[in-house]
């Protein structure tokens, strides 16, 4: 295959999204045993539901029969009956029973792809396989899931932008003190300073120079098998009660090209009284801030045009948007040069 074809073929990759990862599609509570739910996830349809057991079940969102979503449905003992004429899939993408037809052909065939799905923290993740890893690796939670000594609550958005733009603004701690400057715990700190980017264990963090601790002055990612997170912290002033920073766990799943879905926990590492107090607080108050504050970062992301990176000029603080295209490159390379060795393979 020509070299430029292979190129071509590794920035479409990582327009779309890497295969062979976990990516959170919904909240837990939007998964339902009562009716299906469609989400979107790197293009293709897909819908879920919860069988008998309450394990979520995901397979494409196209009825083997003539390609209604399976979405519009209702769930049938455990499995997915299409609302067009009741074919029935179960959790494998098999057809179960064909209520319309006697003895019809279509029974017992193996009709659809289905994927693997776990849930944790109040979310529920789909692993879209890849050739290099088609069976998913044991999802990589962040160290703040695994302990019990933070709370915090899950919010989820879904933003008109590629997802890279979403990553990019994580990982590009200068745009809080001027894009939030008007906000409630980010309005503080110095306007000018410089990045640093220091390789962690697991990923790389970028960091302010100068300032540390004052506002959203650092980001740190963290690259596992199948899985790419990111935290931050956001320094808290006295009038949001008792507790330390604000820390944000951040994951992005692309929807398509030009869409892509955050998923933001909001944590703080409180015990006893204050974590009531915080969650209270939280509800009550603070959440209102934080949209507030995420709704800046979407309508600046939304306001970009799909091509921004074609015509931009980088300068020294884009050092964690370089490292992170780099990765997104890196990986997609390896992704289409396995894809690619298949298919020779294959012929
Ligand atoms: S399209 Fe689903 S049963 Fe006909
Ligand atoms: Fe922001």
């Amino acid at each position: 295959m020509a070299d430029i074809d292979k190129k071509a073929l590794i920035e479409e990759r990582v327009n779309q999204g890497l295969l062979g990862q976990w990516y959170p599609v919904a909240k837990s509570v939007e998964v339902k045993d009562s009716r299906p739910y469609g989400a979107k996830l790197l293009g293709q349809k897909l819908v879920l539901w919860r069988d008998k057991e309450g394990k979520i079940q995901c397979i494409e969102d196209f009825c083997p029969h003539r390609g209604a979503p399976l979405s519009y449905g209702e769930i049938h003992d455990g499995d997915i009956g299409c609302r067009y004429h009741g074919v029935i899939v179960d959790g494998e993408g098999v057809v179960k029973r064909v209520p319309a037809m006697p003895e019809c052909a279509l029974e017992g065939r193996k009709a659809l792809n289905s994927f693997h799905t776990t849930e944790t923290h109040d979310a529920v993740f789909v692993y879209m396989p890849s050739v290099e890893q088609p069976e998913p690796p044991e999802l990589a939670l962040p160290h703040e899931f695994t302990s019990d000594e933070w709370t915090g609550f899950l919010c989820t958005s879904v933003w008109g932008t590629n997802y890279r733009y979403a990553l990019d603004n994580l990982a590009d701690p200068m745009h809080g003190c001027y894009l939030h400057s008007e906000s409630f715990t980010l309005a503080y700190g110095a306007k000018q300073d410089l990045m640093k980017l220091d390789k962690t264990d697991d990923g790389f963090r970028v960091s302010r120079v100068e300032q540390s601790g004052e506002n959203f002055d650092w980001s740190e990612f963290e690259v596992h098998p199948g899985t790419m997170f990111c935290f931050l912290d956001i320094p808290y002033p006295k009038a949001a009660g008792p507790g330390g920073n604000m820390r944000i766990v951040g994951f992005v799943a692309p929807i398509d090209a030009t869409t892509c879905k955050v998923f933001f926990w909001r944590l703080r590492k409180v015990s006893g009284l204050a974590r009531e107090s915080w969650r209270f607080l939280y509800r009550a108050k603070l959440e209102a801030n934080h949209w507030h504050v995420l709704e800046q970062d979407r309508v600046m992301l939304e306001g970009m045009p799909d091509d921004a990176r074609k015509r931009e000029m980088l300068y020294q603080h884009d050092l964690g948007v370089s490292r992170i295209r780099q990765m997104l490159t890196r990986a997609a390379k390896s992704q289409i040069e396995a894809e690619l060795t298949a298919s020779e393979a294959a012929e």
